[in-house]
């Protein structure tokens, strides 16, 4: 098998994504209709048009405009349900996804109605596509951290249906430890954390999100390669890397995939994974995000089967499903590399 198909065929994790990153434009165009919500668009086109992305911060007001137009449980179902079947067709068998609740309840929704959406459409998949999966909410690091208490709050009740709490949106001027209290009482109220860090940012906030957030796993990570220290205490820690590398081009944190750093974080023994994070706004799901890099670099067998078993040994399975998951992802690897 050559090195595309067996990229196609092997099985997956999927680590980082968001759910409304998987808005594709046809389904914001009939959301729009279906809710009777205006979009500065006309066609599909002109929405990908507008994609083109200078900035993190650049993709962020697109990414919140197109929230908009998801205003009821079904809406967040069907917007789930379509990802998953794409996950099954990429040979997806385990996702772990963020949704950004404040994104929602600032529009006036109930925190529950996306959270019954996007769970009903979870089960569903684990039912009839045995993809399993687990949810994490994320706060948004612009808004204040007593905004993120009362999401947490709201989370209580529901701590059977979500798993974890990240932080997403502006790194730049939002750095960890704005988020210190509300994380310590995630953490003790029995979630586990991540957090995006080291996107736009600096080592130091991947640092501290370690440290001051006791993060369980870094979304992203991208800038922990510049400081040596962080990267062998990261390394002998293997607290994972969720990397996104056609996110990344596109919101120019790397001006070329040629330039990505997930090699030399395999290199330097992290915990690396290739992830999908907005895939709608930026070309290529998970798959995709996988063939982008491997052309790019030059990834042999070895380092894409690395990449898949990491995904695997990162996520929040149990050992039991990890190890699971780890035998059929090497008798796949077994009987298809050269
Ligand atoms: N929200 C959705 N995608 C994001 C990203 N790549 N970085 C920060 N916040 C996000
Ligand atoms: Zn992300």
């Amino acid at each position: 098998m050559d090195i595309t198909s067996f990229i196609a065929n092997m099985p997956k994790a999927e680590l980082h994504l968001h759910i409304e990153g998987t808005l594709e434009p046809d389904m914001m165009m009939s959301l729009a209709e279906r809710n009777n919500v205006s979009l500065p668009y006309s066609t599909i086109d002109e929405v990908r048009a507008a994609y083109n992305f200078a900035s993190l911060q650049d993709f962020l007001d697109l990414y919140y405009q197109g929230m908009n137009v998801l205003q009821t449980a079904f809406d967040f179902y069907d917007l789930t349900n379509a990802y998953l079947t794409r996950c099954f067709a990429q040979n997806v068998t385990h996702v772990e996804i963020f949704f950004d609740p404040q994104g929602h309840t600032s529009r006036g929704l109930a925190f529950e109605t996306a959270l019954d959406g996007i769970t009903s459409a979870l089960d569903e998949a684990e039912r009839s596509l045995g993809i399993t999966s687990k949810l994490i909410m994320c706060f948004l690091r612009h808004l204040p951290e007593d905004a993120a208490f009362e999401t947490l709050e709201s989370a209580l009740p529901h701590k059977d249906r979500i798993f974890g709490v990240g932080l997403d949106s502006s790194e730049k001027d939002h750095p960890p430890p704005k988020f210190m209290r509300v994380f310590k009482a995630a953490r003790e109220a029995g979630f586990i954390a991540v957090a995006h860090a080291g996107e736009e940012g600096s080592a130091a906030n991947v640092a501290d999100a370690v440290d001051l957030l006791e993060i369980s796993r870094i979304d992203h990570g991208n800038a922990v390669l510049d400081d040596v220290v962080l990267t062998d205490r990261i390394s002998a820690a293997q607290i994972p890397l969720t990397m996104c590398p056609l996110s990344n081009l596109r919101l120019c944190v790397v001006d070329d995939l040629a330039n990505h750093p997930v090699r030399l974080a395999l290199q330097a023994g992290l915990l690396a994974t290739i992830n999908s994070d907005d895939p709608a706004y930026f070309g290529g799901y998970i798959s995709e995000n996988f063939h982008a890099v491997q052309l790019a670099l030059n990834l042999s067998f070895e380092e894409i089967c690395q990449l898949g078993r990491n995904a695997y040994l990162g996520s929040f399975m149990n050992d039991e499903q990890k190890a699971a998951a780890l035998a059929l992802f090497d008798a796949f690897a077994a009987d298809n590399t050269p």
